[in-house]
C-alpha cells in the first residue's frame, strides 16, 4: 500500500476513497489534527456495520469504549485504565516471559516453519487468555474468535454459513466470559476481571455488559495486532541480516527496533471517525456526517514528519506513538504490547542465530484495517 500512500500525500487536498466515499487522510499532521478532536470527529461513527441484522443480537464489542465519545468514553476508560497501569504489568512481566522462552524452546530449528502459528500467535494468545481468565485448553480458538468478530461489519449479506459460524462464535465467548464474571464474583483472585469487577469511579462500578464489552474488545484489539507485531519484526530481521546481527549482539537495541518496526509496518492501517458538524480539512469542506479514514500507515510513512521515511533505520531519534493513535483513544495496550514485544524477540534471540526466507511467498491479512503476516514460511537456525 506504501507508493499508494506516498501517491496520496502528494495530493494537494484531501483524497475521496470511491466507491465508499470515505474521505482519505493521509498526512501525519492531519492525521494528528483529526485525533485531537474527537468532539468533530466522533468514534461512534460506524458502528452501524458491526450490528448487521443477521446477528440477531447487539454486539457487544459495537458497545465497548474504541466505540463511543466522551462522556460514555471518559468513564468507561477510567474504570479500566488501572488494569493496564505500571503495577499490573509488572506483575505479569514473569510470567509472559515463561510464556516466551517457552514458545521459543519450543520452536523446530533448521527446517521451514509457518512463523505465526509456531511462535507469534503464542505469546499474545496465552497474555489475553490470562486477562480474559480463561482457561489455556481454549487458547487455540482465540484466533478463530477474533477473525470472526473482526468480520462481523464485513460479511456480505448472503453469505449465509459464514454468519452461522459467526453467530455461533459470539454465543460461545459469551457463555464462557459470563463464567468467568459469575465465578470471579463469588470469588475474586488476583487477576484483570476481579480487579475489574472491585473498580468504582465516584462509587459507580462496571455493569456485566460493559464488563462483557471490555472483555470482547480485548480480544479483537489485542490479540491480532501483537502476532502481527511479532510477524512484522520476524520478517524485518529475516530480510536485514545486519539488523538482525546488530539487535542479537546488543539487546539494549531491542525497544527501539520494536519502534522502528511499529513505524515502518504500522500494523493498525486504518480508523475511521465521523464528522459532528461542518468543518474543513486539507482544503475540503466536510459536511456534518462525513465518513473520514485516517491512513495511519501512510501517516507513519510521512516524510515531513519522518525523514527518509521508506527507510527502515534502527538509528531513527526516538519513538512515534502514532501507530497506537492519539488522545482520548489512544490505545490503552500500547506498554503491554511493547512489552511483550520486547520479551518475546529477546527469547527468540536467545535461542536464535539467524532468520531465513525461502521462495514460498508470504500470505498477508486481507484487510484495510490491520495489516501483517497470516502466514509466514521461514527457517529459524540454531
Ligand atoms: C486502541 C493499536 C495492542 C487494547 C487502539 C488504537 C490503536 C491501537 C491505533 C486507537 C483506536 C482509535 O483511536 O479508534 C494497537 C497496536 C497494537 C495494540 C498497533 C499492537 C501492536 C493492544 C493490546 C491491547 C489493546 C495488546 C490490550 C490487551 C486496546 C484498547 C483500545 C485500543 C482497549 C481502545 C482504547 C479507547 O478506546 O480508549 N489500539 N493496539 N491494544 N487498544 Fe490497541
Amino acid at each position: 500500500p506504501y507508493p499508494f500512500f506516498a501517491e496520496l500525500r502528494r495530493q494537494p487536498t484531501l483524497a475521496q476513497v470511491d466507491p465508499l466515499g470515505f474521505w482519505a487522510v493521509s498526512r501525519y499532521a492531519d492525521v494528528l489534527h483529526v485525533l485531537k478532536n474527537p468532539q468533530l470527529f466522533s468514534s461512534t461513527g460506524h458502528r452501524g456495520p458491526a450490528e448487521p441484522e443477521w446477528l440477531g443480537r447487539s454486539n457487544p464489542f459495537a458497545d465497548s469504549m474504541v466505540m463511543q465519545d466522551p462522556p460514555q468514553h471518559t468513564r468507561l476508560r477510567a474504570l479500566v485504565n488501572r488494569a493496564f497501569g505500571p503495577t499490573a504489568l509488572s506483575r505479569m512481566e514473569p510470567r509472559i516471559r515463561a510464556y516466551a522462552e517457552q514458545a521459543a524452546a519450543e520452536l523446530t530449528l533448521g527446517r521451514p516453519v509457518d512463523f505465526v502459528e509456531a511462535f507469534a500467535l503464542r505469546v499474545p494468545a496465552s497474555v489475553i487468555g490470562e486477562l480474559l481468565g480463561l482457561d489455556a485448553s481454549l487458547h487455540p480458538r482465540f484466533k478463530r474468535w477474533a477473525d470472526d468478530i473482526n468480520n462481523t461489519s464485513s460479511t456480505p449479506p448472503d453469505a449465509h454459513e459464514w454468519h452461522a459460524q459467526i453467530r455461533g462464535t459470539y454465543a460461545e465467548m459469551e457463555q464462557y466470559l459470563k463464567e468467568v464474571i459469575a465465578e470471579r464474583r463469588r470469588s475474586p483472585r488476583e487477576d484483570m476481571v476481579s480487579e475489574l469487577l472491585a473498580a468504582r469511579i465516584e462509587g459507580e462500578a462496571l455493569t456485566d455488559a460493559e464488563l462483557l464489552g471490555f472483555l470482547f474488545l480485548l480480544l479483537v484489539a489485542g490479540l491480532e495486532t501483537t502476532i502481527h507485531l511479532l510477524g512484522h519484526s520476524a520478517l524485518v530481521l529475516a530480510e536485514r541480516p545486519d539488523v538482525f546481527a546488530r539487535v542479537r549482539a546488543d539487546r539494549s537495541l531491542v525497544p527501539r527496533f520494536i519502534e522502528e518496526v511499529l513505524r515502518y509496518e504500522p500494523v493498525a492501517q486504518t480508523l475511521m471517525r465521523l464528522t459532528t458538524a461542518e468543518t474543513e480539512l486539507c482544503g475540503v469542506r466536510l459536511p456534518a456526517g462525513s465518513h473520514v479514514m485516517l491512513l495511519l500507515g501512510s501517516a507513519c510513512r510521512d516524510e515531513a514528519q519522518f525523514p527518509n521515511s521508506e527507510r527502515f533505520d534502527l538509528d531513527r531519534e526516538g519513538p512515534s506513538n502514532m501507530p497506537f493513535g492519539h488522545g482520548i483513544h489512544f490505545c490503552l495496550g500500547a506498554p503491554l504490547a511493547r512489552m511483550e514485544a520486547r520479551l518475546a524477540l529477546n527469547a527468540l534471540l536467545d535461542r536464535c542465530g539467524g532468520l531465513v526466507r525461502d521462495a514460498t511467498p508470504v500470505q498477508w491479512h486481507a484487510s484495510i484495517v490491520v495489516r501483517g503476516p497470516t502466514v509466514l514460511p521461514l527457517t529459524v537456525l540454531p
